[in-house]
């Protein structure tokens, strides 16, 4: 059994106990690649020091029943795997995972029981729900004896979100969750998927300044960009026929088909091309030990989710633009959907609390609310607890 982890508690308070086994997996920042994921193109993100941790043990009969600390009641499934909605709608994680896995391979002859404890906010931008997908993959594999790859069960998480969450989102961050290692970041040619790590050169720290706003249409926002970016290979697609997705296109050949798509789905197609040209200039970066390069690129990337993706907000764009001038810091942008959540910084470590507080400080005084700060170090993916 697992010592000293969060969720033995939680685990221990619901069922009466030790779990049979825990699983951890961390949340990612997006360093760069904005919406270049279902596009087929690159991005690079980090696995943090921050995670979700899920406990398990099988039961005899047939029941599934599932706790998490920060929900007062359990949730309960007998018979096939069910959507669930309202307070238990956190549920659709797991259980979307299971059914996934099930499609892998996966038998069980009874239920089980399941904690979910975490240090990773929820709602703060940091993808944690990829860490719930990830860390309730390993638990099941293992309790339920199946052997999977690293990118099968990214793979598993990321059709669990798509398909029984209802999310299109593509595979940055169970990839990032999966593959991440301390100190190295994880680089994502999302057509394969084939992922790797980039080592860093030492130094880098990152900060989240998350505003704990979400747009209250962010989960239709983030499917109509989804939508326009396939409305935008199919105008590509009638004069470049091998276009399947934007991933196919450069921004040369972009430009010379610009005028047969309306000026936003334009934009959108535009944002993306630039930002995977964007990311291959960021990897080299990274590669050859520029942070300053790698900094800037950041600050372009965010400009470009401004004007072309439309994706920020009022918000989002006054951290960046607070940070750009502030002494320590390589670069900053909006991490993750956008629409809401979440500005992460990258900085030296001459940038400390005092000068995130300062930051946060202009920002309630901006806009009457506090930022969330987080500082957090790139940390290995999900695995087994130690
Ligand atoms: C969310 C999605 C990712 C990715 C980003 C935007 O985090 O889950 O798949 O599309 O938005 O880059």
């Amino acid at each position: 059994m697992s010592m000293g982890n969060p969720v033995d508690p939680v685990f221990e308070r619901a069922f009466g106990g030790a779990p049979a086994l825990c699983a951890r997996a961390p949340g990612r920042v997006e360093v760069i690649g904005n919406h270049t994921d279902y596009n087929g193109g690159t991005v690079i993100g980090a696995a943090i020091d921050r995670s979700v941790w899920v406990a398990i043990r099988a039961r005899a009969d047939a029941s599934m029943v599932l706790v998490t600390e920060t929900m007062p009641t359990p949730i309960t499934v007998k018979g096939p795997i069910a959507r669930q909605g309202g307070d238990a709608a956190w549920g659709n994680y797991p259980l979307g995972v299971l059914k996934a896995l099930e499609k892998r391979g996966l038998e069980r002859d009874g239920g089980f029981e399941l904690a979910v404890a975490a240090d990773l906010p929820l709602g703060a931008g940091l993808s944690s729900s990829a860490a719930l997908e990830l860390s309730s993959a390993i638990a099941f594999c293992e309790a339920f004896d199946l052997k999977l790859s690293r990118s099968e069960l990214a793979l598993a998480c990321r059709e669990a979100e798509n398909e029984f969450v209802g999310v299109p989102c593509g595979i940055l961050d169970q990839g990032v969750s999966a593959f991440g290692e301390a100190d190295k970041l994880v680089h994502i040619d999302c057509r394969g998927p084939t992922f790797s790590v980039v080592p860093t050169p030492g130094g880098i720290h990152f900060w989240i300044f998350s505003t704990r706003q979400k747009h209250a249409l962010i989960e239709s926002l983030y499917s109509t960009r989804h939508q326009e970016c396939m409305a935008a290979v199919v105008a590509v697609a009638e004069v470049f026929p091998d276009v399947k997705l934007l991933a196919d296109i450069d921004s040369a050949r972009l430009d010379t088909v610009m005028d047969r798509m309306p000026d936003a789905i334009g934009r959108r197609a535009r944002h993306v091309v630039e930002e995977i040209e964007r990311v291959g200039r960021a990897s080299s970066a990274f590669s050859s030990g520029d942070l300053n390069e790698a900094g800037r690129l950041l600050l372009e990337s965010h400009g470009s989710s401004r004007l072309l993706f439309e994706n920020s907000t009022e918000e989002l764009d006054y951290l960046v633009e607070v940070l750009a001038e502030t002494p320590g810091v390589y670069g900053a942008r909006l991490t993750g959907g956008g629409f809401g959540g979440a500005v992460m910084a990258m900085a030296d470590e001459s940038f400390g609390a005092e000068d995130a507080g300062s930051v946060g400080a202009r920002f309630s005084g901006r806009f009457g609310a506090p930022a969330e700060i987080i500082h957090v170090r790139m940390a290995d993916g999900a695995s087994l607890c130690k």
